[in-house]
């Protein structure tokens, strides 16, 4: 068994997509894929690389993405020496080989070394989300590899210190999602993911069920970073006409969007 593991650059970007599940058949999946794409080559054009891809056998089974924190723009930070990891994913028919563990073992070897993310100087601290979603493991496995689950806010409270000596407190505001005055609905959605563009579309037939004429924009977390901040969000959220709907479980996620649709009509 032949392991690589290789920084993400614009030759094998298209490869790093196709780790995660992808179901490119559905327009709307490709179309994330695309907004994916043109996150993780804008972030390597200005920040370098902010993902790892392993080959196993030469064939691409697992990749990594992440960012210093304070590059994530609904962030607000002072730390200029913690790196996010937005997410972690090995193919299922490759996995308990050891494959997760090197991608991590790699980026904890690089960012133990002064490096190019960090403009030549130290990281000293892994954060990643602390929330739980259904169907997803992350939390679970990156807690078996050392990370420790802090008092912060639940979008970066899990975190793996790379110095002994290092504060393992955050300064980043608890997520408490403001409700607002507004006529319409707004999906804030991170591009970090594929699917993003799949639920969205998704989320859109489900409040047009109750409300067929209601105005929904779409916002990317990354352009639309000042009214997340304002907003008071540090990860997806819906706002319909001013009332944010968080992650939850799916059975009650798809109940509070079509309950506030139509309470708000
Ligand atoms: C988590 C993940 C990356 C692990 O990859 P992997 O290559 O299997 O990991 P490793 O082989 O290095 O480690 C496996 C060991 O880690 C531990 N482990 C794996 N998943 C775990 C979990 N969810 N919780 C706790 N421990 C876990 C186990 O001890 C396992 O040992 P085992 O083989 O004896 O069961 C992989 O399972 C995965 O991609 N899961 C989906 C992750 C996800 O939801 N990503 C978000 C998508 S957007």
């Amino acid at each position: 068994m032949r392991v690589e593991i290789f920084d993400l650059c614009p030759e094998n970007v298209d490869e790093i997509l196709r780790v995660c599940p992808p179901k490119t058949s559905n327009e709307n999946v490709k179309i994330g894929l695309e907004i994916r794409k043109d996150w993780l080559l804008d972030l390597y054009r200005t920040i370098g690389p902010c993902a790892k891809i392993t080959y196993l056998n030469n064939k691409p089974v697992g990749m990594i993405q992440y960012t210093p924190l304070h590059k994530i723009p609904y962030f607000k930070t002072e730390r200029r020496d913690v790196l996010y990891i937005h997410c972690i994913y090995v193919k299922e028919h490759v996995r308990s080989r050891g494959i997760g563990s090197a991608l991590l073992n790699s980026l904890i070897n690089d960012m133990k070394k002064p490096n190019k993310l960090f403009e030549g100087k130290r990281c000293r601290m892994l954060a990643t989300t602390a929330r739980e979603r259904q169907g997803l493991t992350q939390v679970s496995y990156f807690k078996s590899k050392g990370f420790i689950k802090t008092d912060g806010n639940i979008d970066s409270s899990l975190v793996y210190s790379l110095l002994k000596t290092s504060s393992k407190n955050l300064d980043i505001p608890h997520s408490k999602p403001l409700s607002i005055q507004e006529d319409d609905v707004k999906i804030f959605f991170s591009p970090t993911c594929h699917m993003c563009k799949y639920w969205n579309e998704n989320i859109k037939a489900k409040i047009r069920e109750v409300d067929p004429t209601i105005k929904i924009e779409e916002c990317n977390l990354w352009v639309h970073s000042q009214e997340a901040l304002r907003r008071g969000l540090t990860s997806f959220a819906t706002y319909i006409r001013g009332r944010p709907v968080l992650p939850m479980n799916p059975q009650e996620f798809w109940e509070a969007i079509g309950r506030l649709t139509l309470e708000t009509k």
